[in-house]
């Protein structure tokens, strides 16, 4: 016989499990993982005076203007990094032979794996500003 203890606990063990694996990647937090990164390589240009700034309207020095976009529209498409026009310019195009694919940053090497590893799984979560 099923009682409705039995089922309530098995009711619990599948809220636990989902619980768990939603935990699998450690939370990315913009302010302490991606402003860095975004800090170290971008900002020279992606800044108030920037080149980056000037010609394609995106700051990357703060949540709130990062989120603003660029002159191109939305730089970033929350819980879609595979669409999100910032990750194919430090991803994607570094492989694409499509002439004119944008690499960021445009002087110099790709960012780690690391790197963009964080920023991607950052917008995974969301793109939060946490
Ligand atoms: C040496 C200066 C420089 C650095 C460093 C740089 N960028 Fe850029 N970035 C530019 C310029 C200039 C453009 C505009 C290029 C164009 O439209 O041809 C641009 C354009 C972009 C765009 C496209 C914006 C749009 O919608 O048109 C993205 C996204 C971007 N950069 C992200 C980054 C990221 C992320 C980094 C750091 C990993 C970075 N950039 C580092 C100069 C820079």
């Amino acid at each position: 016989m099923t009682s409705v203890w039995h089922r309530a606990a098995l009711g619990l063990c599948a809220a636990i499990a989902v619980a768990a694996s939603s935990q699998a990647a450690p939370k990315v937090s913009f302010k302490n993982d991606v402003l860095r990164i975004f800090q170290t390589h971008c900002a020279m240009c992606h800044g108030p005076g920037g080149v980056g700034n000037a010609s394609a309207g995106l700051d990357l020095t703060s949540y709130k203007q990062l989120r603003s976009g660029s002159l191109g529209g939305v730089t970033v498409i929350p819980f879609h990094p595979e669409r999100s026009p910032l990750v194919k310019t430090i991803k994607d195009n570094w492989t694409s032979n499509k002439p004119g694919a944008l690499k960021m940053p445009p002087t110099g090497s790709q960012l780690s794996s690391k790197d963009i590893d964080t920023i991607s799984t950052w917008i995974k979560q969301g793109a939060k500003n946490n």
